[in-house]
């Protein structure tokens, strides 16, 4: 944000307004719903349910009450629409990230999040990875289905700010984050499966 003095409709610039620049703002960012999802919803639904079939998952996650979540190597399953999602989030990064000097994005975990009725995460942080993220893929939006992601800043109300954002998943739904901020998912209170794909990137400039 900048203070910079502006000149209206013949009304000279004020020399004397301050000139400000923003400093310490969180890379953070959400797309309502990536280019491409609505063609390879339903292929990509039918890949993570057929995962469940057969992969026990992650024993030691943050997955609570019937929540399943795959081994971290899902952007390497042999899979049509996985390998389109791959792509498609890596490219949607490099778009987002590019006004910063950012240039190279790349995956290096990628897991599957199935949550049944009642099944929830808990509040958790993805260490030192650079940025960490999800793709809604299926969800229930008549029910509150929240990603919580909390501000590191101990008194944010002081500053006018939110505790934290909060996501209603919606499909297609694309949100980026550093990794080291605590984030939880709420309890999915509908029968419909709650499915997310979850990421981390290193990038380079
Ligand atoms: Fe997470």
């Amino acid at each position: 944000m900048s203070g910079e003095a502006k000149e209206v409709a013949g009304v000279a610039a004020d020399p004397s307004a301050p000139q400000t620049t923003s400093m310490f703002v969180l890379p953070m960012f959400r797309v309502a719903k990536i280019g491409g999802f609505d063609q390879n919803k339903d292929g990509l639904v039918q890949a993570l349910m057929n995962r469940r079939e057969f992969d026990k998952g992650v024993p030691a996650s943050t997955a609570v009450s019937g929540a399943w979540q795959s081994k971290p190597d899902l952007h390497k399953w042999e899979n049509l629409h996985i390998n389109w999602l791959v792509s498609a989030i890596e490219r949607n990064a490099r778009e987002i990230l590019a006004p910063q000097g950012i240039k190279k994005v790349e995956t290096v975990e990628m897991w599957a999040n199935i949550n049944l009725r009642g099944g929830w995460n808990l509040a958790h942080d993805h260490g030192a990875h650079p940025l960490t993220g999800i793709l809604h893929v299926q969800a229930d939006e008549k029910s509150d289905s929240l990603l919580e992601i909390f501000n590191p800043l101990p008194v944010p109300h002081l500053y006018g700010l939110p505790s934290a954002v909060r996501l209603k998943a919606s499909p297609g739904q694309f949100a980026l984050w550093p990794g080291p901020l605590k984030h939880t998912v709420w309890p999915n209170l509908s029968d419909v499966p709650r499915i997310s794909v979850g990421f981390n990137f290193v990038f380079g400039f």
